[in-house]
């Protein structure tokens, strides 16, 4: 049985304050392959990951998220100097469900290597605004994509919060 990868899927919390100091290109790559290793439909692979450090074009987005949240004034990326926002091609029957796969292991790739991550919402309104959908024009991004999440990341600051009481009957047993 392998412990420490039990480890990581416990240990892993949101993190929602983040050190400016950016990211080891060796812990982003790290997390990023992992992202791109998730299980998809078919193995088709619909989603894609884009790996945002342009400190620009992350406020820009920050501002876009907090518009959507109706609270123009919150700060919904925390201050994390990594976004890496996952989008799925809506071609694909299981789109939705391969792209919350690559999520996944993309928060539970930054807690591996040691790093803070938080999935943060509101993508899927973010890239279908036409402001959103210049960006992707921007990126190169041609294709029916749909937001899926972002993934922040970065190093934590402050202490790791104690996760949550898990609730009764969470599991049930059919055996
Ligand atoms: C689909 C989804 C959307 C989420 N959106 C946000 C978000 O916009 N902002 C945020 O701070 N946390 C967000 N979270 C993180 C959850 O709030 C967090 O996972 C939950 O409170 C449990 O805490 P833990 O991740 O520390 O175990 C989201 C999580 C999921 C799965």
């Amino acid at each position: 049985m392998n412990q420490e990868a039990l480890k990581v899927l416990e240990s892993r919390r949101s993190c929602r304050a983040y050190k400016p100091e950016q990211i080891t290109e060796e812990e982003l790559q790290a997390v990023l392959k992992a992202g791109t290793y998730a299980p998809t439909g078919r193995g088709r692979q619909a989603p894609i990951i884009v790996a945002v450090q342009d400190k620009e074009t992350i406020d820009t987005l920050n501002k876009m998220n907090a518009q959507i949240m109706g609270n123009p004034e919150a700060n919904p990326f925390y201050g994390a100097p990594t976004v890496l926002i996952v989008l799925s091609d809506k071609s694909a029957p299981t789109y939705f469900y391969d792209g919350c796969c690559v999520m996944d292991n993309l928060l539970n790739a930054a807690e591996a290597v040691g790093l803070g991550s938080c999935w943060i919402h509101r993508a899927k309104e973010e890239f279908e605004s036409a402001e959103g959908k210049a960006m992707l024009a921007k990126w190169g991004i041609e294709g029916d994509y749909e937001g899926i999440g972002h993934c922040v990341l970065g190093y934590w600051e402050g202490d790791k919060p104690e996760a949550a009481a898990r609730k009764d009957n969470y599991v049930y047993y059919v055996r």
